[in-house]
């Protein structure tokens, strides 16, 4: 799907439980500004419902369950997140919204950049009608 993809991440296993490293321009591929994360999400709740101008992201579910939409400017794909050794990669020109949170669940996302409300398009025409990949298959 364009813009996006799963990125698989290192495990190592020994008898105590599992280690997940993740190395900024190696195992993700930009140098990471900002992280921030999502948990105490109430059920049933929603989020995201935007895109964003050049920011990239990797989403990664440190615990629980979280599926999200994704819309591009020609497809539609629902992905579930369950793998903490599992991120989603989500770059610019892309809407997601983030939804069915199992309780307890906590969701990491790496960023390219500082968070700068500019970047975003948080209304879905606005997001259809400024795609820059728009009309292209
Ligand atoms: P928002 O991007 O709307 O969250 P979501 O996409 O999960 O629905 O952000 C919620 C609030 O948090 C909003 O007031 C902006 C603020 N915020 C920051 O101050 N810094 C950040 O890095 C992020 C992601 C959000």
């Amino acid at each position: 799907m364009y813009n996006t993809g799963i990125i698989r991440f290192k495990q190592y296993k020994d008898g105590s439980g599992n280690l997940t490293p993740i190395e900024a321009e190696s195992d993700i591929p930009f140098a990471i500004k900002r992280i921030y994360y999502i948990y105490d999400v109430v059920p049933d709740a929603t989020r995201g419902y935007h895109s964003h101008k050049k920011l990239h992201q990797v989403l990664i579910p440190l615990n629980g369950s979280i599926t999200v939409r994704l819309i591009t400017h020609i497809e539609e794909k629902n992905i579930v997140l369950n793998s903490p050794h599992e991120g989603l990669y989500i770059g610019p020109h892309v809407w997601r919204e983030m939804y069915d949170f199992s309780p307890g669940s906590v969701l990491l996302v790496l960023a390219s950049d500082f968070y700068d409300e500019a970047d975003y398009i948080r209304d879905f025409n606005s997001f259809l009608e400024t795609n820059p990949f728009r009309g292209q298959v």
